[in-house]
């Protein structure tokens, strides 16, 4: 293998998005799945569920202390949500950079809450922050499922 197949091997890495339940329930699952593999992306993992209210706490365990946890948990159990591991070229930064600002009124247009809404807890998609924090989550999000 030559010196930059190599390196672009290495680029590569692995995030974790959540469709979340008003992304779901307004039909967003196919247009925001569609734009990360458009981008490059390729889906590792991809599971439909409805957080448990413990699955849920240890998800979004990083924000426990925060004002608004009770209200993120109710939310992100509030129906079904869909997970997917992405992988590719510096993975966790390009795909915060499409999935936009927390803020959605505030978020660039071109970016997926940007473009599909004005909410902050229901801000359509959750997407890891670090490699550390895709780790802890994706062990919360896929527990015991296999593959
Ligand atoms: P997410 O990327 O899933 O990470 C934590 C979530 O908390 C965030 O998106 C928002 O949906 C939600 N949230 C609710 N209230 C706030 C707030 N005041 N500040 C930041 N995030 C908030």
């Amino acid at each position: 293998m030559g010196e930059e197949a190599l390196k672009e091997m290495s680029a590569s890495e692995d995030t974790l998005v959540v469709v979340k339940p008003d992304g779901v329930r307004r039909g967003l699952v196919g247009e925001i799945l569609r734009r990360f593999e458009s981008k490059g992306f390729v889906i590792k993992k991809l599971h439909m569920l409805t957080m448990s209210r413990s699955q849920a706490e240890e998800f979004y365990s990083v924000h426990s202390a925060k004002p608004f946890f009770g209200e993120l948990v109710s939310f992100i159990t509030s129906g079904p949500v869909v997970g997917a591991v992405l992988s590719g070229r510096d993975a966790v930064a390009t795909v915060r950079r499409m999935v936009g600002a927390t803020k959605s009124w505030e978020a660039a247009a071109g970016t997926i809450r940007g473009d599909f809404g004005l909410g902050l807890t229901d801000n359509c998609i959750h997407a890891s922050d670090s490699a550390e924090s895709f780790t802890k989550e994706s062990a919360a999000f896929f527990g015991q499922t296999r593959g």
